[in-house]
């Protein structure tokens, strides 16, 4: 496996050299601006990712939460007034900074935050929920098994997992990007400087993802946006 080893350094080389553009993703500006009629369908399918993750956790009222790759914190913002202490995993201390630096603007208790990666990272402690938006995608196929043994350890009991990640849809990547091939697993990505780098980019669909996790042990109860995103929650099998 560590024969990936480069692909995932360059994959932390390219968050850490992004962070400070990484939001013009969410929003749709630069790079990202599609038109209006793509533009209004991102932000509509985003406000419908949200607003099913804050129902869930509204329900749930997970109290010890952690969240795996937290990059500037488009979702920690949601999780934070939510659960009762969050814990936020990234490998990239930059990011980390623009997310401690919109958690503290924020009304709530801030973060626990732990610069590590993901991929040679023990949970210290379990969890009521482990939380990851934009991050399965990038855990490459050969590491999926390992990965949801990490995710079954940092769970408490009765505890569950929930996803957000991409669709495959070919106007979610800047205009400079090549269109995302569904199948390729490894993509090149640009910086607004016309810096490139590797990544390692999976698209799931609801159904394969939730096939993928039998074996694995979890029941993933995942729905799709009309265009762009995936989300819904993944919870470990009893007996697993
Ligand atoms: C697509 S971003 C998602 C960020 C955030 N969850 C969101 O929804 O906006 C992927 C994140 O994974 C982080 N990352 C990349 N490789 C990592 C690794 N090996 N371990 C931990 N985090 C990693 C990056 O720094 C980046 O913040």
């Amino acid at each position: 496996m560590e024969r990936d080893r480069a692909i995932l350094d360059e994959q932390i080389a390219y968050y850490r050299a992004r962070a400070r553009e990484y939001d013009a993703w969410w929003l749709r500006e630069g790079r990202f601006d599609r038109g209006d009629d793509n533009n209004q369908a991102w932000h509509a399918d985003a406000r419908a990712v949200e607003a099913a993750l804050a129902a869930f956790l509204d329900a749930r009222k997970p109290a010890r939460a952690l969240e795996l790759a937290c990059g500037t914190g488009l979702f920690t913002r949601h999780l934070a007034p939510r659960v009762g202490t969050l814990t936020a995993v990234d490998a990239a201390p930059e990011v980390i900074t623009l997310n401690r630096a919109r958690l503290g603007a924020l009304p709530v208790q801030p973060p626990r935050y732990v610069e590590a990666d993901l991929f040679a990272w023990e949970p210290e402690g379990t969890y009521d929920l482990v939380f990851m938006s934009f991050w399965l995608s990038h855990v490459p196929a050969a590491r999926m098994d390992a990965f949801w043994a990490t995710v079954r350890r940092a769970l408490a009991p009765g505890g569950v997992a929930y996803v957000i990640d991409s669709a495959h849809e070919v106007t979610s990547t800047a205009v400079d990007h090549p269109p995302p091939d569904a199948q390729a697993g490894v993509v090149t990505r640009k910086l607004d400087d016309g810096s490139t780098f590797r990544i390692v980019k999976m698209f799931w669909t609801p159904a394969a993802l939730a096939a993928r996790l039998v074996p694995l042990g979890f029941r993933a109860d995942l729905a799709q946006t009309p265009r762009y995103f995936i989300y819904g929650p993944v919870a470990p099998e009893p007996s697993g």
